[in-house]
């Protein structure tokens, strides 16, 4: 096969695969020693052989999930938008470093172009951006600037004999905080869990009793997380109060808007979760997650001047690499980032928002955000299934109802029964001990029809599993 027939066939691939993703089971599950054998990982390769590539390739979709379907509600992420998915093929066409203008021209001036749009958005005057690796590197690399902003020598001299730091999230934050903590010399025993209110957000109350413990055991409290949308509970910690709290003991105040941060795009959501985010230091938010770009497409925003980034992260000689053309502003995204080789995440972000606008994207967010409502009312008239907390965004966690102990046992094996049959894959989590489904509707062409389906299911099954017990 020359490389134009190759082209041909990977486009009739796709496109096959594209018109059946929404159809039929979700998966074709095999335990993970089937599946081995199935496909003969260790078979001798054919060098050359483009038939035995596409036979790889043919295997490989026959057994992924596919995430487009609308029994897929389990994760953050859903089936890629389509401007994201050409950007993607184009970004492996051309295989570029974002790290410097002059290897990746085009997308750094648009990368350059969406922070910008970003900034104006969220509102950070005079701010700094980049496009990192995710919201769990955005999140350390936000502690890092923290961090070096408290005492500017930290960077050169480590913690050593320093005064001893300590950040403060709510008690349901990312565990990559904890990552963070343990990266960055902090230690996980200086990341202070906050308590939460019923509604599973900070309470600014008993954020400031922990920062006057630090303060009085001789602790420096340098860094405050608030997250926008729990991961498990969809829970928005308040930024507005947290701001007299930052006056008044001067911490960096970082927002993870990983998974909730989307709500800014829509003046309404922006009113209801996102009060006081533009005064905020620093804010990490994934369009790879409730906006449908391919994974990974994260954004770090930095609200303290144009060189905050490349401030906190630039060591070393990089002269060999970094070109600096225009006097007055290095063009190169690559001093003011964690990597060296960076993928070039900017085309596929790009294509989506000049596909869908603002407008569209916030539309999007807010339909998710009405078939959420819809599914806790289908749980509220169940007598079957019930809320495990109360919503307050994106994420409804539920469970079905079974009589004594056995709660969590039951829910699990019922979760694992619906995902290897390949019927729905529904994500599961722990809140004070209790199993809870977490229920995520972010897939764009999911209907109020799709959330029935999905519990009929659930209810069908979780009866059949009763009359087994
Ligand atoms: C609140 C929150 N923060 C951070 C992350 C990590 O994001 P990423 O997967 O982009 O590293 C997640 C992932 O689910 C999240 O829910």
């Amino acid at each position: 096969m020359d490389d134009i027939k190759v082209f041909a066939h990977l486009t009739k691939v796709i496109e096959e695969y594209y018109a059946r993703q929404r159809q039929g089971q979700f998966l074709d599950y095999h335990s993970p020693d089937e599946l081995r054998g199935i496909l003969g990982l260790e078979q001798p390769g054919n060098p050359g052989d483009w038939r035995e590539i596409f036979a790889w390739v043919d295997k490989y979709l026959a057994y992924s999930v596919k995430t487009n379907h609308p029994l897929f509600v389990n994760r953050m992420w859903v089936g890629a938008n389509l401007p994201a998915i050409v950007g993607e093929i184009i970004t492996a066409l051309t295989n570029a470093s974002a790290c410097t203008f002059e290897s990746a021209p085009v997308s750094t001036l648009m990368e350059k172009y969406m922070i910008g749009e970003m900034l104006d958005l969220v509102g950070f005057k005079n701010g700094d951006g980049q496009m990192t690796t995710g919201s769990s590197n955005a999140n350390m690399i936000a502690m890092m600037a923290a961090r070096n902003a408290t005492n500017p020598s930290m960077k050169q001299a480590g913690l050593f004999g320093q005064q001893k730091l300590f950040a403060f999230v709510g008690a349901d934050a990312h565990y990559s905080m904890d990552r963070a903590a343990n990266i960055l010399g902090i230690g996980v025993d200086q990341l202070i869990k906050v308590p939460l209110d019923p509604m599973g957000a900070m309470l600014p109350a008993e954020l400031e009793r922990s920062i006057a413990r630090v303060v009085e055991s001789g602790g420096l409290p340098f860094f405050v997380a608030a997250t926008a949308g729990t991961t498990v509970r969809g829970g928005y910690d308040p930024i507005d109060a947290l701001l007299p709290l930052r006056a008044a003991y001067g911490f960096w105040l970082h927002v993870d808007g990983a998974w909730g941060g989307s709500a800014v795009l829509s003046p309404r959501l922006r009113r209801l979760y996102l009060q006081g985010l533009e005064a905020a230091d620093s804010f990490t938010w994934d369009f790879h997650k409730m906006l449908g770009s391919t994974l990974m497409c994260n954004i770090l925003l930095i609200n303290k001047g144009k060189q905050a980034l490349a401030t906190a992260l630039s060591a070393g000689d990089g002269s060999y690499l970094f070109r600096n053309e225009n006097a007055d502003e290095m063009e190169d995204l690559g001093p003011a980032s964690l990597q060296c080789g960076r993928r070039v995440d900017s085309l596929k972000w790009f294509l989506d928002w000049k596909f869908f606008g603002r407008e569209g994207l916030a539309a999007r967010v807010e339909k998710s955000l009405e078939l959420c409502a819809y599914a806790e009312e289908v749980i509220n008239r169940s007598p079957e299934l019930e809320l495990v907390v109360p919503r307050t965004s994106f994420n409804v966690c539920f469970r079905f109802k079974v009589e004594g102990e056995k709660n969590n046992d039951f829910n699990l094996a019922l979760r694992t029964r619906l995902y290897k049959e390949g019927t729905t894959l529904v994500g599961v989590a722990y809140l004070d001990g209790k199993l809870v489904l977490r229920l995520l509707v972010i897939n764009p062409a999911a209907e109020r029809a799709d959330i029935d389906t999905f519990f009929r299911h659930l209810i069908a099954k979780g009866r059949e599993l009763l009359r087994e017990s």
